[in-house]
């Protein structure tokens, strides 16, 4: 039998300093208005400075454990989406392995900014339909507050910290049974594909002016903000057709889109494009900002305990983020 990954359960942390609009008012010439009108965010959380990016995962992989009632000695491999680390090496990965009690099997960073999350989940899923791994714990964590330029306005108002998780399990055969009236390859719970791009001629969209090799400063993040919107409306379109057609569905079969939260602008766009009426549009942007790898698992955790997502529902998640990177995943929970 082919193997398929079911997300078992999820988790997600916010450290607790709320950091609304107005506030970031007092510290660069910007205004609520401005940042709502252009972004939809009102608000963010920021870690203090004793937090790190490993406790922020540690949390959310913790409950992503719980909901799925799978014990930390169960886990093969780890993957730790982020573009902050707590330090150049060793991976954040294995700071979280160790402190979750996790003995055996493996645990690793990815780097795919804040496309991080589904190239992770894309790695996690074909760890587990390799057969090289039964339990797979994906978190998505980010204190993107470190490597902001708190003097850029244009890039210093749209990002926050934040850390989601989910569990990955080996199918069983039940799991692959039919829901009433699933026909065709796809049909059962799991994952059904993931879809990954990258194009490294556009590395100058979006950047950080600083790194081990270059400077040997951890750097601040850089931004062509138009340029960056244009390519994620371009980009976004594009994988989400590239998704659908691949397992031979409309937007109509699509019950719950779960999108990097970077922009509203950018998920009514995504949304309007595939035809996607707003209340199926899972939205986070607007109290968490751009979290870069854990705004997925960070809204895909919330409309996932507050009984939005139901078992059965096929949850449609896409990102874009520097590199440029994109892609996107095809889940029937
Ligand atoms: N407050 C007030 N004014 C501002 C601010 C601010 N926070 N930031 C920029 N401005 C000013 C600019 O200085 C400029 O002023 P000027 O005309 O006097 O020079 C004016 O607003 C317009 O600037 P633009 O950058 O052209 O504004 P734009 O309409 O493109 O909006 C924004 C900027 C919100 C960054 C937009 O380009 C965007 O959302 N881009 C996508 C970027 C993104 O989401 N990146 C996240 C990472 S990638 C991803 O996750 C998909």
């Amino acid at each position: 039998m082919n193997r398929r990954s079911i997300i078992l359960g999820c988790g997600s942390y916010l450290p607790d300093q709320i950091v609304t609009n107005d506030e970031l008012s007092k510290r660069v010439d910007t205004t609520d208005e401005w940042i709502v009108a252009r972004t939809g965010i009102r608000q963010r959380h920021i870690a203090p400075p004793e937090q790190m990016t490993s406790d922020l995962a540690l949390k959310a992989a913790e409950r992503a454990l719980e909901h799925a009632g799978v014990a930390a000695s169960e886990v093969d491999i780890l993957i730790l989406a982020t573009t902050t680390p707590d330090q150049t090496f060793p991976a954040t990965a294995t700071k979280v392995q160790s402190r979750l009690g996790m003995t055996n099997g493996a645990a690793f960073d990815l780097q795919a900014v804040c496309s991080g999350f589904i190239y992770a989940l894309s790695v996690g899923d074909n760890f587990i339909k390799a057969r090289q791994a039964k339990t797979v714990v994906v978190i998505g964590a980010e204190t993107f507050s470190r490597i902001l330029d708190w003097e850029d306005r244009g890039t210093c108002v749209l990002f926050g910290d934040g850390a989601g998780a989910v569990v990955l399990r080996s199918a069983s055969a039940d799991d692959l049974e039919a829901e009433p009236g699933e026909t065709g390859h796809n049909r059962g719970r799991g994952i059904l594909s993931t879809h990954l791009h990258s194009d490294g001629a556009t590395n100058d969209l979006l950047y950080v002016d600083g790194g081990p090799s270059s400077t040997g400063t951890v750097g601040h993040v850089r931004m062509n903000g138009r340029e960056v919107f244009r390519h994620a409306v371009t980009n976004l379109a594009g994988i989400v057709g590239e998704t659908l057609e691949a397992n031979g569905l409309t937007s109509d079969d699509i019950d719950w889109l779960v999108p990097h939260q970077a922009n509203k602008r950018i998920l009514d766009s995504t949304a309007k494009k595939l035809g996607m009426p707003s209340d199926r549009v899972v939205v986070t942007v607007d109290r968490h900002a751009n979290t870069s790898a854990a705004s997925i698992p960070l809204a895909l955790d919330e409309a996932v305990k507050d009984g939005r997502i139901k078992r059965g529902d096929l949850v449609l998640m896409e990102a874009m983020g520097g590199g440029l990177t994109w892609g996107a995943g095809l889940v029937r929970w």
